[in-house]
């Protein structure tokens, strides 16, 4: 799904007023690795500093009139990082959804899951279907959690839908296809961040982000704050987005 216009200004916060805020953000939460190797500390320490940090970023989003905010939790090829690193994730997931999921309901905001959740702990996977059951009707915020999650693999998953229920190569649209993604109803993302200075999609909705701004802030995630995010927000704010179309003039 396309969004192609922006949205209008959001109500002041803060003192602050954006010409036009993005609809959806989704946020490549690199560099909490990093974080922790600058200050002599584990990986994992990274890890759950950057954990705290979301909390504060979901907040802020809602705070700056954001509808959707997609985060990358944990993708496809990050089971391949060693075994103590991806368990000691696993535990903290196991940790936000019990710790956090009260408090995001009581922000007004919707926990959706995009990604696979075979070969996911059940015991994990029967909290984040709890999450998403509990937060259904709130309307605030959607936070989309990709966990699990691979933009080829969701191509994968899709056509292999599309060819199971026989979908004739006629009816192929780029409409359908996103309704046979993880994201199926979900506006496509109008600015990507990917914080602490890689510049690289690494697998993260690549079909969705064709038409979003990017930002590459030169901070590690666990200290990407609101502050931060609002310097995002007015880049966003300056671009103007051409959808392959030429410039507007006047
Ligand atoms: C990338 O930094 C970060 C991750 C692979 C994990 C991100 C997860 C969190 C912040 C926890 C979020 C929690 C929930 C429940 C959604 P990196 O390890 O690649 O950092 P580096 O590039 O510095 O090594």
């Amino acid at each position: 799904m396309k969004s192609k216009e922006k949205t209008p200004a959001n109500p002041p916060a803060d003192g602050v007023l954006l010409a036009s805020v993005p609809q959806h953000v989704a946020i490549i939460m690199d560099g909490n690795g990093r974080w922790a190797q600058a200050r002599g500390l584990p990986r994992l320490a990274g890890h759950r500093a950057g954990t705290e940090n979301l909390r504060r970023v979901i907040e802020a989003c809602a705070e700056f009139g954001v509808r959707y905010l997609t985060i990358y939790a944990f993708s496809t090829e990050n089971w391949g990082r060693p075994e103590d690193e991806v368990s000691g994730l696993m535990n903290l997931f196991d940790d936000v959804f019990d710790r956090e999921l009260a408090e995001l309901h009581r922000q007004g905001a919707r926990l959706i899951h995009i990604g696979r959740l075979d070969g996911v702990r059940p015991k994990m996977v029967a909290k984040i279907r709890k999450g998403e059951e509990h937060t259904r009707d709130n309307k605030r915020l959607t936070l989309c959690v990709a966990f699990n999650y691979g933009g080829r693999d969701e191509i994968v998953c899709a056509i292999q839908k599309m060819l199971t229920e026989g979908v004739q190569p006629e009816d192929v649209t780029d409409e359908l296809v996103s309704q046979y993604l993880f994201t199926a109803g979900i506006p496509d993302p109008d600015l990507v961040i990917r914080t602490s200075g890689e510049m690289r999609t690494s697998n993260f909705l690549i079909w969705q982000s064709a038409y979003a701004e990017w930002v590459f802030p030169e901070v590690f995630w666990p200290d990407f704050g609101r502050e931060e995010l609002l310097k995002a927000l007015k880049e966003y704010a300056r671009r103007e987005r051409r959808f392959g179309l030429v410039p507007t003039t006047g």
